[in-house]
């Protein structure tokens, strides 16, 4: 059903509250294409998720799409694998305790992102070790002309934070389905961070324990939206060469660093404006989250102005003191 002249506020996790001229939150694919077919959907348009990943710096002037579509299906199966069909709609963690209850593996290192499964497959999300992508089988989309479309997950482009869904060209196009392939059979991905010593403290690893030292690690570093609204990482870390990184390192042995295949190097945005003395920073109701210097937070009434302004002193600081370019992660609007 279409809204008209309605506040964001509780559609942005970052608790901005900016107005839209219209909304839309469709149920299903049917509803899209009728609204289409009805020449409903005119520029400009703005398709949001759970508004986990966006920061609105003023009132959006044309039309806001939500998806609604629902359903996890089970669509094939082998030996080892299961292929769900989930609607673009559900929610991320409901989805991963799904999966979690079912003894399907690979989504556990992705519990608690919020989000939406459309959101997922556009934002190729990733935490602990594990990218959207590993998991992702096949997406499927609504044309703004209302044409169906199927991608496998090959031709979705993904990168870290990226996908061809979040190209120019391709904005014009609304994710309605994503199917993931589960493993039936045990397989973890440990290795990052604390998670392999936190698990220590249960009786035995499996994917229930997984699952809530995954829960427990993010609870205690990233802010709940409820009390502090934010959008997880404000900014992506940043990739530097091989040889910037060397000359960084000269200057800064204890930089923490992930090489990648390629040989350039991704610092931790985080530890950078930790170095700026940034963490706990506030200017106005903007503050850098006292506990993860990558996730900005809105104490109160914060206007996205004042969270942009935050934002562009983070990034003029780093700049300054490493020559290092920070971009955000975040949709600005
Ligand atoms: N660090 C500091 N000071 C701090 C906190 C962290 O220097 O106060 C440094 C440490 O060196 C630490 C490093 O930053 O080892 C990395 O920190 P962390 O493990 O918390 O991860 P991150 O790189 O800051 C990324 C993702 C998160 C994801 C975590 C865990 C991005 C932009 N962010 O953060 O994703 O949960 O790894 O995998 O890649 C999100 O995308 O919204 C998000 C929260």
């Amino acid at each position: 059903m279409m809204q008209t002249n309605i506040s964001l506020l509780k559609y942005n996790t970052f608790g901005i509250d900016v107005k839209a001229a219209r909304y839309l939150n469709y149920q299903s694919e049917q509803e899209l294409l009728d609204f289409i077919q009805a020449g409903e959907l005119t520029l400009p348009y703005l398709h949001i998720g759970a508004g986990s990943n966006l920061l609105f710096t003023k009132d959006y002037p044309g039309l806001i799409l939500h998806s609604s579509i629902d359903g996890v299906e089970v669509v094939d199966e082998t030996i080892e694998h299961i292929y769900l069909r989930v609607g673009a709609g559900v929610e991320w963690d409901r989805f991963v305790g799904y999966c979690v209850d079912n003894n399907w593996y690979g989504a556990e290192n992705l519990s608690l992102i919020p989000g939406e499964v459309g959101a997922s497959a556009v934002q190729n999300i990733g935490a602990y070790g594990v990218e959207v992508k590993d998991i992702i089988e096949k997406v499927e989309s609504i044309t703004a002309k209302g044409e169906k479309k199927t991608y496998g997950v090959d031709q979705c482009g993904y990168g870290y934070r990226e996908s061809i869904f979040k190209l120019p060209q391709h904005r014009e196009e609304f994710i309605t389905y994503v199917t993931y392939k589960l493993s039936k059979t045990p397989s973890y991905k440990l290795d990052y961070g604390t998670v392999r010593d936190e698990l220590d403290k249960f009786p035995e690893i499996n994917l229930h324990t997984v699952r809530q030292v995954i829960i427990d690690i993010r609870r205690t570093k990233l802010p709940d939206p409820e009390v502090f609204g934010n959008a997880g990482s404000f900014f992506k870390n940043p990739v530097v060469s091989g040889e910037f990184f060397k000359d960084l390192q000269l200057r800064y042995p204890a930089v923490p660093n992930y090489q990648l295949s390629d040989g350039s190097v991704k610092i931790p945005a985080a530890w950078l404006i930790d170095q700026c003395g940034l963490k706990g920073h506030v200017l106005g109701n903007a503050a850098v989250h006292d506990k993860q210097p990558l996730v900005l937070v809105n104490k109160g009434g914060a206007s996205g102005q004042e969270i942009l302004a935050l934002s562009d002193k983070i990034c003029a600081a780093v700049k300054d003191k490493f020559d290092i370019q920070l971009s955000p992660e975040v949709t600005i609007i």
